[in-house]
């Protein structure tokens, strides 16, 4: 009597269980299309026409003399903005505005101001008043000189107020002076989950995410676009690598692809390659796993710097 109730059970549920598994496959495939075409749409044909001066005619960078801010100069500047460079040294502003005038026979301004100060804003103010401003890339950010326990970072107070004025300050404050165009805030990978050892880095850099995040969902349907970048490994003085690979490119082989995914991801790490390991650390492996392997690598990273400041 039992065994026949579960072969009728059984004979009952194999239709709705048929639809439940066809249903499944069904939304897998157009799952796996989906992003098969949107990947192609990012990563293969890009959204490279987007910014042009036709957003306005200027394009500010803060972090403008080195590394990618530098890259977005020129890339911008390349597609014809007149750009306007902030950053600290006055010597180096004018060599990075003297090289964009003469490769791309544009206007540039220049304005030196320190971030980690909090008293600079109004000298920015002045310089972008009354400009048509199309783009923004609030870029300039500084990381640890070496992976560090937290309780050890020398001078700790003033390392705490000047990363918070440089990389959290320096966003919220210059996006102020922007009305309409593409904003593009530079966060980084290590704010997409805690990265031991270079934890106030990590955190700064998952408040400028969140911010833009949250920024994008406000003025979005006011048609101003706000992008959160989160690279992973550039080669550039703050990451002091030297020779540049697949995984760690140039900043000019970064930008180029990152700028071909404004207005098409909202969030994005901006390189292939990049996407690739962001998928692999956030969806394919454990959060713990993550984080063991990050503190693991910085803690090697440190104990070599302590080793060889002791040598010299
Ligand atoms: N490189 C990477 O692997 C990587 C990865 C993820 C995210 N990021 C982010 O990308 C951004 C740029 O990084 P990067 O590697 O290109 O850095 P970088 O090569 O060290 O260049 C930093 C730029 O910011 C300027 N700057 C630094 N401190 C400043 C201050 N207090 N006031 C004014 N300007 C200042 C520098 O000017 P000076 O020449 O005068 O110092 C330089 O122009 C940062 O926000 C960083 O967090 C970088």
């Amino acid at each position: 009597m039992e065994l026949f109730n579960v072969v009728e059970m059984l004979q009952l549920a194999e239709k709705p269980l048929y639809w439940v598994g066809a249903l499944t496959t069904v939304s897998l495939v157009l799952w796996l299309v989906y992003h098969i075409l949107s990947g192609f749409r990012i990563w293969v044909l890009g959204n490279g026409d987007l910014l042009s001066p036709k957003l306005g005619k200027w394009a500010v960078v803060t972090g403008a003399t080195d590394g990618i801010g530098k890259s977005y100069a020129e890339e911008l500047a390349q597609r014809g903005f007149s750009m306007i460079l902030i950053s600290r040294s006055q010597e180096k502003l004018n060599d990075v505005a003297q090289s964009l005038e003469s490769l791309y026979n544009v206007a540039t301004k220049t304005v030196a101001v320190d971030f980690s100060q909090v008293d600079i804003y109004p000298k920015i103010e002045a310089a972008l008043a009354g400009l048509e401003i199309g783009v923004l890339v609030n870029n300039v950010g500084i990381s640890y000189p070496y992976p560090e326990f937290f309780l050890h970072i020398p001078d700790l107070d003033n390392f705490i107020n000047t990363m918070i004025n440089v990389n959290i300050t320096s966003v919220c404050q210059t996006l102020c002076f922007r009305a309409k165009g593409v904003v593009l805030n530079i966060s980084s990978a290590s704010g997409m989950y805690p990265v031991p050892l270079l934890t106030v880095y990590s955190a700064t850099k998952a408040f400028v995410d969140f911010f833009s995040r949250g920024l994008q969902a406000e003025y979005k349907s006011k048609g101003i676009i706000i992008q959160s970048v989160l690279p992973f490994f550039v080669a550039t003085k703050m990451t002091k690598i030297r020779n540049p690979t697949l995984d760690k490119p140039t900043p000019e082989r970064y930008v180029a692809a990152e700028l071909t995914t404004v207005g098409l991801q909202e969030q994005t790490n901006g390189y292939f390659p990049h996407a690739v390991m962001g998928w692999v650390t956030t969806v394919l492996a454990p959060r713990c796993v993550v984080t063991f392997f990050a503190l693991r690598m910085n803690k090697a990273q440190r104990g070599g710097y302590l080793r060889r400041r002791k040598l010299r």
